[in-house]
């Protein structure tokens, strides 16, 4: 077939009103940013590692799945007039809330204290998901910064997601609730493709020991070795890029955390792993959201 009959045919099957799931979810690469511990770098990783991969030519689509604190918005300067809580209760398309931010990166922001979501029936949340997918099969990258915690709305998502970052600091209680994050969403056997980033470390070699420590007890407990992405250093400017409301790589592009954050990103590229966003995927997830928030449905 060629590229225009290719073409006719896709558009043929969209006036037809379906997208063939299998075609429009292929190219898609889904990646969840999770830690277990709150507060370890989840936002600044997701928005760097966004930043990077946009920067670099590749289409992405953020997504705030952080319902109870969303701010990815707020890390990234722009104040959405909609978010996805208003495709959910308030009858909008994907396409009226998603808010272009850079050249090649667009965020689906969320709203704070979405307790609205708890009311979502699965008729609807079926809907979204069908939206969600087919949206996103626009997107080079689907970059989700999840919830911190291992409740098991967190954890059904991303033991079916097909790419976890997992980020780590260095603090006993980070350690263990990243490796209980592991833990958890290895345990059905086949987990994640799982990658470590090591954040607020003060020197290089003080993030390699982290990873080797937090390794090695991967190892001894689950028997599985997970790569380091990249060790993102400790430095003020990072806190300043946040109180700017701009993203760090922006507001100091040529420090140690906007560079490492880039060369996360970059690896990312090059490891070329083809992670899969299925309908399983999102359909567990907002399961597990509704159930989190006291609706029906607590995932499988
Ligand atoms: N590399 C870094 N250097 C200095 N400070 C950092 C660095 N990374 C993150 N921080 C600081 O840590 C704080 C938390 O970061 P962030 O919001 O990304 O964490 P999080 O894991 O998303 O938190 P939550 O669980 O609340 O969503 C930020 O206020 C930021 O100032
Ligand atoms: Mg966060």
């Amino acid at each position: 077939m060629t590229a225009v009959e290719d073409q006719a045919a896709c558009l043929r099957q969209r006036t037809q009103g379906r997208v063939s799931m299998q075609n429009s979810i292929r190219a898609t690469r889904c990646i969840a940013v999770a830690s277990g511990k709150g507060g370890v770098g989840k936002t600044v990783v997701s928005i760097g590692v966004s930043m990077g991969l946009a920067a670099a030519g590749k289409k992405v689509l953020v997504l705030d799945a952080d319902l109870g604190l969303a701010n990815v918005d707020i890390q990234l300067g722009v104040e959405p007039r909609m978010t996805i809580q208003d495709v959910i209760q308030g009858g909008q398309s994907l396409a009226d809330v998603v808010l272009p931010v850079r050249e090649n990166l667009d965020l689906l922001a969320s709203s704070s204290g979405a307790a609205e979501m708890a009311d979502m029936g699965s008729a609807r949340r079926g809907m979204f998901v069908d939206e969600l997918l087919a949206f996103a099969a626009g997107y080079d990258y689907l970059i989700i910064d999840v919830a911190a915690g291992i409740d098991q709305s967190v954890t059904a998502f991303l033991q079916s997601t097909p790419e976890v970052i997992a980020v780590v600091a260095n603090e006993p209680t980070s350690i263990m609730d990243v490796y209980s994050m592991i833990k958890t969403v290895t345990r059905s056997g086949n987990g994640p493709d799982i990658g470590i980033v090591v954040n607020m470390v003060r020197t290089l070699d003080e993030g390699e020991r982290l990873y080797a420590k937090l390794s090695a007890i991967v190892y001894r407990f689950l028997g599985r070795r997970y790569p380091c992405l990249g060790v993102v250093p400790y430095d003020p400017v990072v806190g300043d890029a946040i109180r700017a409301r701009k993203p760090v790589m922006e507001y100091a592009p040529a420090t140690g955390p906007s560079i490492c954050l880039k060369e996360i990103a970059d690896g990312l590229i090059r490891s070329g792993r083809t992670g899969q966003l299925t309908q399983t995927d999102l359909s567990r997830f907002f399961a597990g959201f509704a159930g989190r928030l006291g609706g029906e449905g607590t995932g499988p």
